[in-house]
């Protein structure tokens, strides 16, 4: 089984590159699945529904969030309705949407988890060391091919994490700091790995906006409004292949796909 996993989309320019990048990588790598973090979607703020549904009618069959995930409160609802919208394992109980689910059939089954880190990052959410372990053994019950999503901005709790996790899962990625990392590898347990994936948008920019205006923002620490930057178009990810009767990686390749649209 092949997967593609692509990091953060931000914004237009980001949909853009789903559009143009996902048929072209699905069929380059003849991937059975395709997982998307769409957290910065929605003019880098979270996702909408329509945006959910642009993004799966381009071939995600997941789509993954993180600590935007409630950017825009127009989401809430869509979750009851499309549980391939994953947001972070470990919201509290009672949060809207769930954190993992199973896609897939006829012997190609993936499960998919979310979930979010604790250092550096925003909301006090509950342990996901604790928390993302007996869900995976949930989803085991019906596939040994998983991939986690961790989203979270310190390379320590990210590799801690991917440690915790090797041997149980097939794939554990980071999202988040939209940098991807070069230390791709498949662990002694034999679960792919990578600190994080990157981003898809335009990356001449700070990790998706505007430089200009970041720059302006360090400079003078007065409020200021960053705007999505435009250049650079680029998806980042990585494609794994997993052996499917035991759900261990065979292989994980970076991806770093320039676009470039005709318009
Ligand atoms: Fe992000
Ligand atoms: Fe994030």
């Amino acid at each position: 089984m092949k997967i593609i996993f692509l990091g953060d989309v931000v914004g237009e320019p980001g949909r853009d590159v789903v559009k143009a990048a996902v048929p072209f990588l699905k069929e380059k790598h003849g991937a059975d699945f395709v997982i998307i973090n769409g957290e910065n979607c929605a003019g880098g703020n979270g996702i909408t529904p329509r945006l959910a549904i642009e993004l799966m009618r381009y071939g995600a069959d997941v789509i993954t969030l993180g600590d935007h995930t409630w950017d825009q409160k127009e989401i809430n609802p869509f979750f009851e309705t499309e549980p391939r919208l994953l947001r972070p394992l470990n919201y509290p109980a009672g949060t809207p949407g769930a954190g993992s689910v199973v896609v897939g059939g006829n012997g190609k089954k993936l499960g998919v988890v979310n979930a979010l880190g604790r250092t550096f990052m925003g909301p006090q959410v509950d342990n996901p060391f604790l928390l993302v372990e007996p869900e995976v053994e949930k989803l085991r019950a019906e596939t040994p091919c998983i991939l986690i999503d961790f989203h979270a901005e310190t390379t320590s709790e990210k590799i801690a994490f991917g440690r915790l996790m090797d041997g149980k899962v097939s794939v554990v990625v980071g999202t988040h700091t939209h940098v991807q990392t070069a230390d791709d590898r498949i662990l002694p347990g034999g679960t792919a790995y990578l600190t994080d994936a990157g981003f898809t948008g335009p990356h001449e920019s700070v990790i998706g906006r505007d430089i200009a205006s970041v720059v302006q923002k360090y400079k003078t620490l007065l409020p200021n409004k960053f705007y999505i930057a435009r250049e650079g178009l680029q998806a980042d990810g990585i494609v794994v292949e997993i052996d499917e009767e035991t759900g261990k990686a065979l292989s994980i390749e970076r991806i770093q796909h320039k676009v470039h649209l005709s318009s």
